[in-house]
């Protein structure tokens, strides 16, 4: 018999992939994926910095880079993040191939098999897999309306058996949550997280998305507020912001951090695409991605916004949600007695499709709520489709 490590032998194929292959008809809705909708892609940008790159940049572009990143890649994004409050002088910055690639090789920097990490419940499917694929003992904390439930995460930190390597959480626009973290709620988190020897690893994969300027205050980072007592480690993405194609996202971490990460990819990949890196950096440099997230972030609005309104007209009673004021998803809470997965199995004869909920649930037991995404959906198919959904929800109430 072949024989595979412990940890891969610990990974399985969830039953929710086996359930997706069978959502694979052409006119299938599909409120599943967290990509962007492919007619948003800034294909004519992307064509004309092509063209318009020298040669010498079109050599770089085809060459191995640093570890870190390109450097034109380095000084134009740290420009970006400072413009968002980020601390980028007094941190290291290191381009990964998309932000997954932050987590694993932060979760690689941390994890030895067996160690205590809290991460919050539900939480980032791709998150969870990095820390199981290093044997993680997960321990997860609620979400509540407001971000992380403070006293839980208290109690958690203070009964854990072994200290917590890291605590992973994802206070801009959850995924699958939505939650968008109160400005109370993460000073509260500083506090709680000040001086344990406890490093946070913040993922920001969504925050340019929001639709609401009321909301700006909230979206400061963690990260930004620089808290002393805490060794923050913040990731972010290229892919809701221009592709996820690229395979592009970083970390912006204390030196000491940076240079353990570092060691570890170059053995993982030895540097990201340099050829990405070079679109990325001139689509940064030039300003178009603020004009390209301002466009999108009124599609994702108006989809957000149109799918609120189709669930208040034909949801069923006793089935709730909190509207999204920004990123990717709509997170459903269901009655305790009903399993999403068969409301999924309904949903694919009916025509279309989301995620249920276990997916999300680092223990992979929780079932009751579902997770809808808008942002790869028309508008004309997110009225079509979420009448099904509710349809599908009512018949499983029905034989409940
Ligand atoms: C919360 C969160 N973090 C990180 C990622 C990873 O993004 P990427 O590796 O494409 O940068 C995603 C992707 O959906 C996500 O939802």
């Amino acid at each position: 018999m072949t024989r595979f490590s412990s940890s891969v032998n610990s990974l399985r194929s969830s039953e929710i992939r086996d359930l997706m292959s069978l959502a694979n008809k052409p006119d299938m809705i599909l409120f599943s994926g967290g990509m962007p909708d492919n007619n948003l892609f800034p294909l004519h940008q992307i064509d004309e910095i092509y063209n318009n790159l020298t040669e010498k940049e079109k050599q770089i572009a085809m060459q191995y880079g640093p570890t870190s990143g390109i450097p034109e890649l380095l000084t134009s994004l740290k420009a970006f993040l400072k413009k968002k409050g980020l601390p980028v002088d007094e941190n290291k910055l290191m381009i990964t191939t998309g932000s997954l690639q932050a987590i694993n090789i932060l979760a690689k920097a941390f994890i030895d098999p067996g160690d205590t990490i809290v991460v919050e419940n539900p939480c980032f499917i791709g998150a969870i897999s990095a820390f199981k694929s290093y044997q993680a003992n997960i321990v997860s904390v609620p979400l509540t309306a407001h971000g992380i439930d403070l006293e839980q995460l208290k109690e958690t930190l203070a009964n854990a058996e072994q200290k917590p390597k890291f605590v992973y959480l994802t206070p801009n626009f959850h995924n699958p949550a939505g939650t968008l973290y109160t400005l109370e709620t993460k000073r509260a988190l500083i506090e709680i997280l000040s001086n344990q020897d406890i490093p946070l690893i913040e993922d920001d994969a969504y925050s340019d998305l929001w639709y609401y300027e009321e909301d700006k205050e909230h979206l400061t980072t963690i990260k930004a507020m620089n808290p002393t007592g805490i060794d923050v480690c913040y990731t972010g993405s290229f892919s809701k912001i221009l592709g996820p194609g690229l395979r592009l996202g970083w970390m912006l971490v204390p030196e000491h951090i940076y240079q353990k990460c570092e060691l570890i990819k170059q053995a993982v990949d030895a540097c990201s695409p340099s050829f990405t890196q070079m679109l990325a950096h001139k689509f940064v440099e030039s300003g178009a991605v603020y004009n390209y997230i301002d466009d999108v972030r009124i599609q994702y609005k108006q989809r957000a916004e149109t799918m609120v309104a189709a669930l208040q007209k034909n949801l069923p009673e006793g089935i709730t949600f909190t509207a999204p004021r920004g990123g990717f998803y709509i997170w459903l809470q269901l009655p305790e007695n009903i399993d999403s997965t068969e409301i999924l199995k309904k949903a694919i004869e009916k025509g279309v499709v989301f995620v249920s909920g276990k997916t999300f649930d680092p223990h992979g037991v929780k079932n009751n709520n579902l997770r809808l995404s808008f942002c790869n959906t028309p508008v004309d198919k997110i009225n079509e489709g979420i009448p099904l959904v509710a349809e599908a929800i009512k018949d499983e109430i029905k034989r409940k």
